[in-house]
């Protein structure tokens, strides 16, 4: 290449200047020549190390508008059909490919995840806050990882049983004889159980409708379009950001003017002590950024999940009926020992009522897919990844393979009597950025189950709005 803009040095271009016209023609055909030779051999290169098979479709909007206007899951399953289980494609913008095979999803999920870093929008790290745990790799990464996953531990959200039933309790019976919008009231649920989890439940009642109030302003505008102009729903939830931030610095700084730090994933991040330095570990905006983070990545998630699985016991009066039997013997089992509530362990017994909520996750597979993309470029499965190209592990599409999951269509919780195959299964992720709330989701799900079956019955209507149970009506009566 430098060879070739040496031709055009001032020496050459003098020198070519003063030679006869005649002399000229063949020299720029030679000229061309070469340059083709080399575009072809440049190009001989890329093919030599192949991208995977599939459409890029058109320039720029690439298969766009065939994602937003084809069913989605007939999009992937097409595509893989075709193309088989790495293909590639171009949507919103990004040259991508998509991986539907569990040992191609561990690969960028685990064993050579350094090779795939997340990524998101710019606008969502806006929002969000570039700090969170969601937007890093490496050792920064690795510091929250510990800390955030050790407060969602088994051990240390055992404890909570009681404080997730008060939430419930208080919930219930603004449901009794009443339709309600199923996926609006689980989202206020969810929502209280990831105050509580980030915050601890002694909170200051003012305090915390200040931050429910400014969380909801963000959230209105987090899948907005991006357009920073005055009155966009994004200009706002920017600016929600804004006093959000001043309401949790106002908190930080009074729980770090107090030893004790209080409880929840605050209390947690507070009490972070770098092994150099005995003073604070994360910065104010650090942990400000991962509270927000947290309690976006726990109640959205788990509101879905609920709506689901109020479907389908909708659906499945069978399992309903055997939902609540296992229910009420664990009730039974309370009242025998004289308790007024649920434990732990009472939890860890409602063994169909998980495989109900392991049945949920993959059949509704709320999270269809994550989003990678290549830090270098990567030969992957005999084809060439190029560097800053995306990744997306499909969830979904490996959810409801034949191969993993006979009749994947059908819900059938007794599959799950069997543990799936290794990296079939990954309602939460996989590696790394695995979620770390798994098992609160699970534990708030069984704890409003539990509830509701034993104390109500349910009489559900669906509205779908393409295919999605957004305005499921729930009456509840006892
Ligand atoms: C049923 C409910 C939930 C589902 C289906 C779910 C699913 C997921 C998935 C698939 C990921 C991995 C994303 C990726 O690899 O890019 C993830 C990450 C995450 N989840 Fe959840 N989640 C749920 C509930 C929760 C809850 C209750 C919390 C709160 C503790 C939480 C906190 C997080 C965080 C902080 C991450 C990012 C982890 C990291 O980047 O290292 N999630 N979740």
């Amino acid at each position: 290449m430098s060879k070739m803009l040496s031709v055009f040095s001032p020496t050459y271009a003098t020198h070519i200047a003063s030679l006869p016209p005649l002399f000229l023609l063949p020299l720029f055909t030679a000229l061309c020549f070469f340059i083709l030779l080399l575009m072809f051999i440049q190009w001989g290169h890329t093919n030599e190390r192949k991208l995977p098979p599939g459409s890029m479709g058109w320039p720029y909007i690439g298969e766009t508008l065939k994602l937003y206007t084809e069913n989605p899951n007939s999009f992937f399953s097409n595509r893989q059909k075709r193309y088989g289980d790495i293909f590639k494609t171009h949507i919103l913008g990004c040259p991508c490919v998509m991986i539907s095979s569990p040992e191609a999803a561990r690969i960028v999920l685990v064993s050579q995840a350094h090779l795939f870093k997340p990524t998101y929008p710019p606008s969502k790290e806006r929002i969000i806050g570039p700090q969170a745990i969601i937007f890093h790799q490496g050792a920064y990464h690795l510091k929250l990882r510990k800390l955030i996953q050790a407060s969602f531990l088994p051990s240390a959200i055992r404890g909570s049983v009681s404080k997730i039933e008060k939430i419930v309790l208080r919930f219930l019976p603004t449901w009794e004889n009443c339709s309600i919008n199923t996926l609006q009231e689980m989202k206020g649920y969810a929502f209280d159980v990831a105050m509580i989890s980030v915050f601890g439940d002694n909170q200051d009642v003012q305090e915390m409708k200040k931050i429910k109030f400014w969380y909801q302003c963000l959230e209105k505008g987090y899948n907005s379009m991006p357009l920073d102009l005055p009155g966009t729903p994004f200009r706002k939830a920017i600016k929600a950001r804004k006093l959000l931030n001043e309401a949790l610095r106002k908190l930080i700084k009074k729980r770090r003017d107090n030893e004790k730090h209080g409880g929840g994933l605050l209390g947690a991040l507070l009490s972070a002590k770098d092994q150099k330095l005995s003073a604070h570990n994360l910065t104010d905006s650090q942990i400000s950024d991962n509270i927000i983070v947290v309690i976006f990545a726990a109640h959205d998630t788990t509101a879905s999940v609920l709506t689901w699985v109020f479907k389908y016991l909708h659906d499945n009066g069978d399992v309903l009926e055997k939902v609540t039997k296992e229910q009420e013997e664990i009730q039974r089992r309370i009242s025998r020992d004289g308790r007024c509530g649920l434990t732990w362990d009472d939890t860890r017994r409602m063994q169909l009522t998980n495989r109900v909520i392991q049945e949920t996750l993959r059949t509704a597979s709320i999270l269809p897919f994550t989003f990678r993309e290549a830090v270098e470029d990567v030969e992957f499965g005999g084809y060439l990844i190029p560097k800053g190209w995306k990744i997306l592990p499909l969830f979904r599409s490996i959810h409801h393979s034949e191969e993993f999951f006979p009749q994947p269509e059908k819900f059938d919780p007794s599959r799950f009597e069997m543990p799936p195959r290794p990296n079939t299964y990954m309602p939460f992720g996989n590696g790394m950025h695995s979620c770390p709330g798994s098992e609160l989701a699970k534990l708030e799900m069984l704890v409003l189950l539990h509830h509701l079956t034993t104390t109500y019955r349910l009489s559900l209507s669906l509205s779908l709005y393409v295919g999605l149970p957004l305005h499921v009506c729930l009456i509840v009566y006892i």
